[in-house]
């Protein structure tokens, strides 16, 4: 018999967003977030808050042992501070309930961008007062859940929701921070996050585990046989001359882990971000796990003992155009761990593909190789010794993937937006279904 390569306690799981998957935006008191007006633009959408017992059964047919889904902020808090609208919570306690009768663990994020226009209106992140806000959130859902939710993610991809909304200002809130301003929004979200820990594990009588999960593309060696390549590619991922915006994971994670600001990035961003003692204490959380996105990744190759990108123009594509590399959640992990020291979670991993159903059926090949290499990779590095506690496929459902709007779908299920949102398994939710089933055993059939 084979040797497995994940163990009997990893984690798998699917994932999704609370703005990406529910609709209902006006429905039981609902605030509005700064994403709602371009998610109107193209609904209907999945419609998750009306059939989300639907979605537990397809979970629970999949055989997942956990469950990704944020909150809407603005469905518990419709001003984002202030008091509980009871209606919200009702609907995720019922999530949260009906998952644990069904033996999946939920795995709560609190902030997957959509944050409450009331709270923007007031100056968003740049206001010194949005940790606190943050905080008195995460202290509602702390207690909120008390004895039922173990597993929170505080903020989703501070590289991205800051990166593209408040520097680049390609997607809502549209700023194009600089100087103190940007330094300000970092420094918030990280404090905001560290105070969220607190507030959590404060008001939870159990043994929370809790992390963040962070984004960034891995560099890999062009050669993997040999030692200079190797550390050309160690060396990539953390130089801004790879990556482009805020997306670099050590600008968020070496102070949230290692408790310092990345000088390198400071001044490639031409910041300072001068900060006390007392605040670096919280920033630098004791999160449980290293969470991290991982989608693409790039190929580098050493040139005079300093990294040099090779373009891989011949490398898959997905239908957003990202490359496909596998090798992407081999090094990806590895490189973290070395860095952080923490257990890592794939906290999200997928492909987008143009999927249609043809005679009732969706035949997503191209979707399970993509798992099927990612997650060969994946089990590479783990029997390595890099320790990884779980991996969530985004997506579970199609959905609204922001400025793109339904046409990238992610889904291993299929979302048909002409027929009231009907839910249609693809072959790779069956595929995905053995997978876990087989504790991974799945993915080393017929390999050469
Ligand atoms: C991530 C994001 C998800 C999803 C995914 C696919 O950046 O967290 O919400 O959109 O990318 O693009």
């Amino acid at each position: 018999m084979e040797e497995k390569t994940f163990g009997k306690d990893f984690v798998w799981g699917a994932a999704t967003s609370a703005l990406q998957t529910e609709g209902s935006l006006n429905a039981d008191g609902r605030g509005e977030s700064v994403w709602d007006q371009v998610y109107l633009k193209d609904g209907p959408g999945d419609e998750s808050y009306k059939k989300i017992d639907e979605d537990i059964a397809l979970l629970k047919e999949l055989g997942v042992k956990a469950y990704r889904f944020s909150l809407s902020w603005t469905r518990l808090f419709p001003e984002g501070t202030g008091s509980l609208n009871r209606k919200g919570a009702d609907f995720y306690l019922h999530l949260v309930k009906d998952l644990l009768a069904d033996g999946i663990e939920p795995y709560v994020t609190l902030f997957h961008w959509d944050y409450p226009l009331a709270l923007e209106l007031k100056g968003g992140w740049l206001n010194k007062d949005s940790p606190l806000w943050f905080e008195e959130y995460a202290r509602g859902v702390g207690r909120l859940f008390n004895g039922l939710v173990k597993n929170y993610l505080t903020i989703n991809e501070p590289q991205c929701f800051l990166g593209m909304g408040h520097y680049e200002g390609s997607v809502p809130p549209y700023h194009q921070y600089r100087d103190k301003d940007l330094a300000k929004v970092i420094h918030n979200v990280l404090l905001g996050s560290g105070l969220a820990v607190r507030a959590l594990r404060a008001a939870s009588s159990l043994d929370l585990k809790i992390m963040m999960a962070n984004t960034y593309l891995p560099s890999f060696p062009a050669n993997p046989a040999n030692p200079d390549d190797i550390e050309a590619a160690r060396l990539a991922y953390l130089s801004p001359k790879f990556n482009h915006a805020l997306f670099s994971v050590s600008l968020f994670a070496d102070p949230a882990f290692l408790g310092r600001y990345d000088r390198r990035w400071l001044s490639h961003l031409n910041i300072d971000i001068p900060y006390s003692e007392s605040d670096m204490k919280i920033i630098q959380a004791d999160y449980d796990y290293f969470g991290i996105n991982i989608y693409s990744g790039y190929k580098v190759v050493s040139k005079k003992g300093q990294p040099a990108l090779v373009p891989t123009p011949d490398a898959p594509h997905n239908y957003l155009n990202w490359e496909i590399h596998p090798e992407a959640l081999y090094y990806g992990p590895k490189y973290l761990f070395e860095r952080y020291r923490k257990p890592i979670f794939i906290t999200e991993n997928g492909t987008c593909c143009g999927d249609k159903i043809e005679e009732g059926l969706v035949h997503d090949l191209n979707r399970m190789e993509y798992l099927r290499d990612y997650l060969r990779m994946l089990g590479k590095v783990i029997k390595e010794g890099t320790p990884v506690a779980g991996y969530f496929y985004w997506s579970l459902l199609d959905n609204f993937e922001w400025n793109n709007g339904y046409r990238p779908r992610f889904g291993l299920v299929f979302v048909d937006y002409e027929k009231g949102a009907r839910r249609l398994p693809k072959d790779s939710f069956f595929y995905f279904k053995k997978v876990i089933a087989s504790d991974g055993g799945e993915i080393l059939k017929d390999q050469d």
